[in-house]
């Protein structure tokens, strides 16, 4: 028995009408000493199983501090967060990269693939870290990277590929877990405009699938793609609205 499969079942099961993501009043004061910076200043977000949200903002707004508590690399100062479920609030370490490793798919602009490694093993890392078996991890990797339309580069290597393949690749990665949360830091900033399409169109591929998708970007073309846009200015989100002023 693998440890993956023994931790979800003794894990809280995500129910499907549950939020993914719940935050409720959440702040974050950065303590620099004699200065304090609150960078999150009351965010309330609820994003559903199936949603497509692109969270956009200027320099210095919050973002990558949201981010970093959305894909529980950092915790609130103030207010709750749950995630699928789960009060990740109270975490230490140790619990927290597990739920990361368990509940969030992560894409971030530079892919971050290891050069020395085929697609297929970049794309089973994460379940090693589970603790997966070698065959299973393989069917898997190679199951995710059909997912994206690569099965036919398994065996490359990231210098072999385009950043767009390559962007696949690391989007492969981030699904092979199966997480309740695809958390996409600013996917295509490092691509040119037909990647980014390639990019783009296989997460609306996703987001159709019913994945649940969270995109962070200062492109307002990009977060055209997603369902909903949220603006953050100065540490509070508020919600895009079209039409004119
Ligand atoms: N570790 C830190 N210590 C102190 N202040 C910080 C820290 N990280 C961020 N800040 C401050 O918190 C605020 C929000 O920063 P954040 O990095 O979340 O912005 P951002 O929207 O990601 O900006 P950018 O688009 O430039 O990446 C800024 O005022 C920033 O100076
Ligand atoms: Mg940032």
């Amino acid at each position: 028995m693998t440890e993956l499969r023994a931790s979800t079942r003794a894990m809280h099961p995500a129910r499907d009408s549950e939020p993914v993501i719940e935050l409720t009043d959440v702040r974050k004061v950065y303590d620099g000493g004699s200065l304090e910076v609150a960078a999150l200043r009351g965010i309330d977000l609820l994003v559903e199983p199936g949603a497509y949200l692109a969270i956009m903002g200027p320099s210095g707004s919050g973002k990558s501090t949201l981010m970093n508590i959305l894909g529980c690399l950092d915790v609130p100062t103030g207010g709750t967060y749950r995630l699928a479920g789960e009060d990740v609030g109270t975490m230490d370490e140790e619990e927290l990269a597990h739920i990361r490793n368990r509940r969030i798919g992560f894409v971030f602009q530079q892919f971050h693939l290891l050069s020395a490694l085929p697609a297929w093993r970049n794309v089973e890392l994460p379940l090693i870290y589970a603790g997966l078996g070698r065959t299973e991890r393989r069917a898997r990797a190679l199951a995710a990277l059909d997912h994206v339309g690569l099965a036919d580069r398994a065996d490359h290597r990231p210098s072999e590929l385009s950043g767009g393949q390559q962007q696949r690749v690391a989007v492969a990665r981030a699904l092979v877990t199966e997480p309740a949360l695809l958390l996409a830091d600013e996917p295509t900033g490092n691509l040119d405009s037909s990647s980014t399409e390639d990019v783009l169109g296989l997460l609306a591929e996703l987001s159709a699938a019913g994945s649940t998708i969270v995109l962070i970007t200062h492109e307002a073309d990009v977060a055209q793609a997603a369902g909903r846009i949220v603006h953050i200015r100065d540490g509070l989100l508020e919600e895009h609205r079209e039409g004119p002023e």
